[in-house]
């Protein structure tokens, strides 16, 4: 039996063991005595009664250990002219500093602080300044826009929120105070203080009473050290769309988490302490938590903060030219990001201008990846390609070739096999488990392994309706796929209404609300059409209330803009059209999935629940034109 199918039978037949090996490499404040709380099925909680610090564990154990000299952190910003680098030492103390700074304007253990930044080293230092003191962050990505905002102070509550100046775009700067004031005039929650870090790209005007500047919060600031917590504690909540313009709030413990990421790192991804890890992701979506923030850190390696794009700061090279620079080993990033870089540089001549000699192995995860992708990365770089499965609510790889324990075969078009402490099943409506190269839906059975989401902020409820009722005893993926015969899993796409839009994950449902807001509007649809680039893009359509007239191309102009204002850049909608009217049931129920088939090209038939053919008809063509 090879490494890998011994590691999976062990955590499989003894996952409690399995996991109390792997908490052996953290720091424990009180180490783990039990290992699995099982009591309160369907929700389980790993390592109860066990006391840690995840701040500790990311810095001060590695200072402590003789790391303190070595490169902790590197942010490489093309954008703005700027590369710091942080040594351990370095970013302790600056965590240290700022997490004083947040106790004295009152944040304590299991208060919540929102943190609406850029990808600036202040970012990082926020993040884990919270962790050092117990305190609960939840990021929001820099390309949501007010009401994703909102939605994320009213549900988290935070004392404080931490927003920067502006973030820079490729070309463009975005200033974040308009939107953090848009969001603060919906919300109904009042933060105590809101704390700017002032970017020299665009300083913001302050709001007396409301706003303090970053540097004037650590004036006169005492380090703060490092407060134990349960290991079931929260250390963060990061908000993931689902089909409802209510996004999940999903939470993530501190004992599980920490020991589930730094397994990860040695064993999926290969990566050791003073190795050097690159995810090009954001810190606003999981990737940049676990994997530029939370999975290098307390492996001890060096991370890179790249604050830019993989074309355009300034060229397709960038990538190459930052993973060169930085010798580094171990890279990860979205097939997005690889395509962007191949329709600008086919032949790939920008990667044959650096030395990428320290490159071990590429990681591609957040959507599909396409075997021509694949294909194209690995020829070009010479080492080999790693496509990984997981979401938000995962925290970590579920399905993967897991470098660390075993050099398995890959296949294009597959993550490859599940990873310890995954039982990934694929099911029929029946929920029995269907053959090998059946189409199914794809569930995980419970428990899941430490670091994932042990249940929604606030919300047991919706955790257990949303994930874990439709198959009792197994959590809901919201992914279908199908198993080869060697147990190779293909994931073919979500089977809701999320969509994911160049490795970025949003909702239908959410930009549905914001069409629907429109005063000339009466009923709408947004569905996700395939994209070369993106993978996908929205498209939305409107039918307007009776009797309005609308002038298309400007209705379509406010639409775009107000999904732009209100859920942000990244929703990336640029179409609707004005239609008489969408296919429903006879009950009513929009027929997204046949659209969304109709739209890709296929040969979709018509359900027969439909109300009336006609209107799917007439729809063909505008759904077949993608202007
Ligand atoms: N703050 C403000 N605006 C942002 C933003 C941020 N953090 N991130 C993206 N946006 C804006 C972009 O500027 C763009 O605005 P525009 O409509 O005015 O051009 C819009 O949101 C869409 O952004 P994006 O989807 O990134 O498209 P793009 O055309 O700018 O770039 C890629 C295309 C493929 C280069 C880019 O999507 C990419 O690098 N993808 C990698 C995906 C990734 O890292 N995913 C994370 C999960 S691993
Ligand atoms: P997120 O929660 O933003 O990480 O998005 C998770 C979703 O992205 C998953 O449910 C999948 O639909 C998709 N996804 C992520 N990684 C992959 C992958 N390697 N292959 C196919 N789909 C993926």
């Amino acid at each position: 039996m090879g490494d890998y199918r011994r590691e999976y039978e062990r955590s499989r037949k003894d996952p409690e063991g399995f996991w109390r090996d792997a908490a052996t490499m953290i720091d424990w404040v009180t180490p783990p005595g039990r290992i699995l709380d099982d009591g309160n099925a369907p929700l389980y909680r790993w390592f109860p009664g066990a006391e840690l610090n995840t701040c500790h564990n990311a810095l001060d154990r590695h200072v402590e250990a003789g790391r303190g000299e070595q490169p902790a952190l590197v942010h490489d910003s093309p954008v703005t002219g700027v590369l710091t680098t942080y040594t351990y030492r370095g970013l302790r103390d600056e965590v240290a500093l700022f997490a004083g700074a947040l106790r004295r304007l009152g944040v304590a253990r299991g208060d919540r602080v929102v943190i609406y930044m850029a990808m600036i080293p202040e970012t990082v230092v926020a993040m884990l300044a919270c962790a050092r003191l117990g305190a609960v962050h939840s990021a929001v990505f820099g390309g949501f826009g007010a009401k994703e905002l909102a939605a994320r102070i009213d549900d988290a509550r935070p004392v404080v929120v931490l927003a920067a100046s502006c973030g820079v775009e490729a070309g463009r700067v975005v200033p974040y105070l308009p939107m953090l004031d848009a969001a603060l005039e919906t919300a109904t929650h009042r933060p105590h203080h809101c704390v700017i870090f002032q970017r020299p790209q665009h300083p913001g005007a302050l709001r007396p009473g409301r706003d303090i500047s970053w540097a004037a919060a650590l004036d006169g600031a005492e380090p703060a050290e490092c407060v134990p917590v349960a290991a079931t504690d929260p250390l963060y909540i990061l908000y993931t769309s689902g089909t409802t313009g209510k996004p999940k709030g999903v939470v993530r413990d501190n004992g599980g988490h920490a020991v589930a990421l730094r397994w990860s790192m040695a064993n999926i991804f290969d990566t050791r302490p003073g190795d050097v890890f690159w995810a090009a992701s954001d810190v606003g979506w999981v990737v940049g938590h676990s994997y530029i923030v939370y999975g290098p850190l307390l492996t001890g390696a060096t991370t890179i903060l790249y604050e830019g794009k993989p074309v355009g700061t300034p060229d397709a090279g960038a990538f190459w030219r930052v993973a060169a620079q930085h010798r580094v080993t171990t890279m990860f990033t979205a097939p997005t990001a690889i395509r962007a870089i191949k329709k600008e540089d086919p032949s790939g001549r920008l990667a044959g201008l650096y030395d990428l000699g320290a490159l071990r192995l590429l990681f591609l995860a957040g959507e599909r990846l396409d075997p021509q992708t694949y294909t194209w990365a690995g020829d070009l770089l010479g080492v080999p390609v790693i496509d990984n499965w997981w979401q938000t609510e995962t925290g970590w790889p579920i399905v993967a070739s897991p470098r660390g324990i075993e050099v398995l075969p890959t296949k294009s078009g597959s993550p490859s096999l599940p990873v310890p402490g995954y039982r990934v099943r694929v099911v029929g409506p029946d929920g029995t488990d269907v053959e090998a190269g059946e189409d199914g839906t794809i569930l995980l059975e419970l428990p899941l392994p430490p670091g994932c989401l042990p249940t929604l902020w606030g919300d047991d409820d919706r955790y257990v309706r949303s994930y874990l009722s439709a198959y009792p005893g197994n959590y809901l993926t919201g992914d279908g796929g199908r198993f080869d015969e060697d147990g190779y899993l293909y994931v073919m796409g979500r089977t809701d209404d999320v969509i994911n839009v160049a490795g970025h994950r949003l909702s239908t449902g959410a930009m549905e609300e914001v069409l629907a807001g429109h005063p000339a509007v009466a009923e709408c649809a947004v569905i996700g059409v395939s994209d070369p680039l993106k993978g996908q893009l929205p498209r939305g359509f409107v039918v307007l209330k009776s009797g309005v007239e609308a002038d298309p191309i400007g209705l379509e102009e406010e639409l775009v803009a107000m999904v732009r204002a209100q859920i942000g850049p990244v929703a990336s909608l640029r179409r609707v059209d004005v239609v008489g009217a969408l296919p429903k049931t006879r009950s009513g129920k929009i027929l997204r999935r046949t659209m969304r088939g109709i739209a890709d090209g296929a040969d979709e038939p018509v359900p027969s629940t439909i109300e009336d053919a006609g209107v799917l008809d007439r729809l063909r063509p505008v759904l077949r034109n993608h202007r």
